[in-house]
């Protein structure tokens, strides 16, 4: 079996890798057309961060996994096409800032057409909207002179930071296949591949829309529950009660559960809200404006969560941070991801800078020249942003830290020498709940957490 994957990203690079891994008979290929990511991928700097990865890619690189720009020469050996190239949210045109960009995945479906000499199975992985499978297959079907091709929907649950342990043992595998003999064969095919480590049981078979239809909407409720637990924080703030709890209290009734009820600054990464906006695009071009406000309001409550934490730290500061320096305490939209797309830390320093205030982030894992990037725009230069190597050094003459991402270093860190180098009254935000309030107190900080 060969097995070709088109997007050596955050998701065609850890999934193939794994399927490498637990399927030795496999010979599985990565291409890019991205030259400087594949030479990233087959050295020892692998272009993303992610626990466990490393040592994966280890096991089997020059074995069964190989990392490529030969597009259509590994399109064309391959049985089993996986397309996992993004698929961000449109930002021209029609639905700008909503729907989704489905040029890269055209533009594969149009090379596939173009090159493959034999029938395929094509699996999309990326996330798209339902019905895509539909435009797929009219492409292929318009120019590839009589060629059999099976497309089939398999989403990607994996989470950025977990990717690893997700992959080794995900909740569900989910596959969408045409209800025919040869849909349903080419889901069989695709279902045995996994069957080599993930149980027969957790592998979950639906009709194309179904699966297609069922990432959206799996990312759009854990995202509402976050939006949910955020929109609390503020009432928990109002009124002396403390989210950490309510969150405890609620989570023990086993229908509401007690995951993804963490308060935070606002959720990141560039899955949730791409993928709502998405959700909130389909429903207003199905005529179901009703639906597409709802979860509109999922990323409303979100932007403002951003905004609020901002807004709070200059509140707190006697509504000026002119000329004062603020740390801020990680980048990555999660700990143990180097990923920064969407993180809350951009809106968070954008904020602060317009207010004039000297902004100093450090983050264990994202480079500096990406924390501008994102920050200011490409090339953009402005030295009230300033990038140190440290948690501490962030916090040396700084007026208030505010963490931002839940690094575990900062539960260790020595709060009495920061809270030494820091003019007073110091004061500390902690935009995920991870720090001890009460000892922090006890040193002398004004510490205030989300929703306490
Ligand atoms: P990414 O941007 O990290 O990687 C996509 C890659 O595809 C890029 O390296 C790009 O160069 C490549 N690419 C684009 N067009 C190409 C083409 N025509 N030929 C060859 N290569 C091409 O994106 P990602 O985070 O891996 O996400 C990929 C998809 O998976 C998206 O649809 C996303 O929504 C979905 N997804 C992502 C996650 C996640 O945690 N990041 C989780 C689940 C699903
Ligand atoms: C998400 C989905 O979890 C995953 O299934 C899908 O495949 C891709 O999108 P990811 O974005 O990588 O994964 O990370 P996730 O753990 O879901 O966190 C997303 C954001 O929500 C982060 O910023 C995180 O800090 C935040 N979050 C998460 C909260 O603020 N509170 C929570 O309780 C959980």
């Amino acid at each position: 079996m060969n097995i070709c994957c088109i997007g050596a990203g955050y998701v065609g690079g850890p999934t193939m890798a794994v399927i490498a891994q637990k399927s030795p008979q496999t010979r599985v290929t990565v291409v890019d057309m991205n030259q400087a990511r594949i030479d990233a991928w087959n050295s020892g700097n692998l272009p993303i961060y992610e626990p466990g990865l490393a040592e994966v890619v280890a096991e089997s690189r020059g074995r069964n996994l190989f990392f490529s720009t030969d597009v259509a020469g590994e399109i064309n050996a391959a049985d089993i096409i996986f397309v996992a190239v993004n698929t961000p949210t449109k930002t021209y045109g029609v639905g700008a800032g909503s729907a989704a960009d489905l040029r890269f995945i055209e533009s594969v479906a149009r090379t596939i057409a173009e090159v493959a000499t034999s029938g395929k199975i094509i699996v999309e992985k990326s996330t798209i909207p339902v019905k895509t499978a539909e435009t797929i297959q009219k492409i292929l079907g318009a120019n590839t002179r009589g060629l059999e091709f099976q497309v089939l929907s398999n989403p990607e649950f994996l989470a950025e930071g977990t990717a690893i342990v997700d992959l080794h043992n995900p909740d569900r595998v989910l596959i969408g296949g045409q209800k025919t003999p040869a849909g349903q064969k080419a889901v069989q095919t695709l279902a045995d591949v996994y069957a080599d480590w993930v149980p027969r049981d957790r592998i979950i078979t639906t009709n194309l829309w179904s699966s297609e239809l069922s990432k959206l909407v799996a990312n759009a409720f854990l995202a509402q529950r976050i939006s949910s637990i955020n929109s609390i924080s503020a009432l928990c703030e109002a009124t002396d009660a403390d989210v950490d709890e309510v969150a405890r209290a609620i989570g023990y009734d086993s229908r509401i559960g007690p995951k993804f009820l963490k308060a935070s600054v606002g959720f990141g990464g560039s899955c949730f809200q791409k993928d709502i906006l998405n959700l909130v695009y389909l429903c207003q071009s199905y005529g179901l404006p009703e639906v597409a406000a709802y979860w509109q309001s999922v990323v409303g409550i979100n932007d403002w969560q951003k905004k609020r934490f901002a807004a709070q730290i200059v509140k707190a500061l006697f509504n000026t941070v002119s000329g004062k320096r603020i740390a801020i305490w990680g980048f990555a939209f999660k700990k143990d991801t180097n990923d920064t797309r969407e993180t809350a830390a951009i809106s968070i320093c954008r904020d602060l800078l317009e207010e004039r205030a000297e902004v100093v982030v450090y983050d264990p894992k994202v480079p500096a020249e990406q924390i501008r990037t994102d920050v200011l725009g490409k090339g953009v230069e402005n030295d009230r942003l300033i990038i140190v190597d440290s948690a501490e050094a962030a916090a040396v003459g700084a007026h208030a830290i505010a963490v931002v991402t839940e690094w575990d270093q900062f539960k260790a860190i020595d709060f009495e020498a920061v809270f030494a180098d820091m003019p007073k009254p110091a004061f500390i935000f902690d935009g995920r709940n991870l720090l001890d309030l009460e000892q922090l107190r006890k040193i002398g900080f004004n510490a205030t957490g989300i929703g306490k």
